[in-house]
């Protein structure tokens, strides 16, 4: 009974995947949760409410009015009794319904009312899983702070075969209960993430930058936010525009101003994910007009920046978690693994350019962690935000076993 006392709103959308919150409902139950299902009205043309409120022992809610009597369906009520609202399946239309505040059925109103975390497992055919519109709409209400459940790849109902079916009942219940193990994890915790590019001006309209997107920093601060924990978020120029309110976000354009913000930030933390890909070399001198076309070679001449990362392995106290990153082409572990021992990392993130979708630019990434003990730990492909959620799970650990979570 995992989840005795829990109240949760299960949300039912109309997917032929419907029938497996059937499953999830009743797993919930068996756990000893109490759960309220809300259904859209296309829900209820591939699932009966009576199999649901039969499984919860309480009526469904689906209508803003009762038919009967006319009684309100309050969904501020829900939305307030619930400590987790869980919509599966949800699909494409849930989805933008979601990202857009289209309050025109009583799951969308219970969700904008919800106080409490919301979390979303899609199921849909794989051609509109990747549309760059649902894509959006899910980076959408990530920002909202809504946790996503990866849909997994198989046979579709369509016949088709790729991502987008439903997670299984079952391990939709493990990710609750583990919700609900950690979701407290990192509170009163700050962390501070570096995520992003530099850019190193020559002139006022010329710069020396790099292709990271800043997705990876990004997906590791909200993923920390998620477990409770208070983020500020040092970002070189980027262009992501949806990001977890909750999160301080500083920019931080050149090595040099990232390098001063970090420095004035760190003692204050418990601990510092070193994401961004900061340039190693800064144009020696800055042109204060733009620099004209001549005959001549162009020579500019760089000074190394300062490294943020080893300059916070210098200051960093027992009580304090330093994480940094690794991007190689050769001779991977080693070369990881003497950046952790020169920057003082507690672990390093190593992704290789040589890994088919990883690195810049790709919504996916392949890691290795290694540790103080130097035995790598190797992942699979898996989406940035996934990979994320293994990064701070590897945080929270090291933390544990330092004694670092204790009250
Ligand atoms: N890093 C940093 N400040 C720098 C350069 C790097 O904080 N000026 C951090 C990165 O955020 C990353 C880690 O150090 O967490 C390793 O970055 P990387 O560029 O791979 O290492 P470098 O020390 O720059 O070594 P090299 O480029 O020679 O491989």
């Amino acid at each position: 009974m995992r989840l005795k006392g829990k109240h949760i709103v299960l949300g039912i959308t109309g997917s032929i995947a419907a029938y497996k919150a059937a499953y999830l409902l009743r797993g919930l139950v068996k756990e000893g949760a109490e759960v309220q299902v809300v259904m859209t009205p296309a829900a209820k043309e591939f699932i009966t409410p009576v199999t649901m409120s039969a499984l919860s022992g309480k009526p469904v809610a689906s209508e803003f009015f009762s038919a009967n009597d006319g009684t309100w369906h309050s969904h501020v009520d829900m939305g307030l009794w619930a400590d987790l609202m869980v919509i599966a399946p949800a699909t494409t239309a849930t989805i933008g319904k979601m990202a857009r505040g289209i309050a025109d059925n009583l799951l969308i109103t219970t969700y904008l009312s919800a106080k409490c975390p919301v979390m979303v497992a899609p199921a849909m055919d794989l051609d509109m899983f990747q549309h760059p519109a649902n894509l959006a709409n899910l980076e959408i209400i990530r920002s909202y702070g809504n946790l996503i459940i990866e849909p997994g790849e198989g046979a579709l109902a369509s016949g088709l075969h790729g991502k987008g079916r439903m997670e299984e009942p079952e391990n939709i219940v493990e990710e609750i209960v583990r919700f609900f193990s950690q979701k407290k994890k990192l509170l009163n915790r700050h962390f501070l993430v570096t995520a992003g590019p530099t850019y190193e001006k020559i002139d006022p309209v010329r710069f020396i930058g790099n292709y990271s997107t800043g997705k990876m920093g990004y997906a590791i601060a909200n993923e920390l936010a998620a477990y409770g924990a208070k983020v500020t978020l040092i970002s070189g120029p980027v262009n992501i525009k949806n990001v977890n309110p909750e999160i301080n976000v500083i920019p931080g354009e050149s090595a040099q101003l990232m390098h001063s913000l970090c420095m004035d930030i760190f003692p204050l933390v418990d601990g510092a994910v070193m994401c961004a890909a900061v340039a190693d070399f800064t144009p020696e001198s800055y042109s204060e007009s733009k620099v004209k076309r001549g005959k001549d070679d162009l020579i500019i001449r760089m000074k190394p920046t300062k490294d943020i990362a080893g300059d916070l392995g210098k200051i960093k106290t027992d009580k304090q978690i330093l994480v940094g990153f690794a991007l190689e082409t050769n001779d991977e572990l080693n070369n990881a693994y003497s950046k952790l021992q020169r920057k003082n990392l507690d672990f390093i993130v190593l992704n290789s350019m040589n890994d088919a979708g990883a690195g810049f630019g790709f919504d996916t990434n392949k890691i290795t962690m290694i540790g103080k003990d130097n035995k790598p730990a190797f992942f699979e492909l898996k989406s940035k935000t996934e990979v994320a959620h293994d990064i701070v799970a590897k945080i929270i650990s090291e933390m544990e076993s330092n004694n670092l979570l204790q009250e």
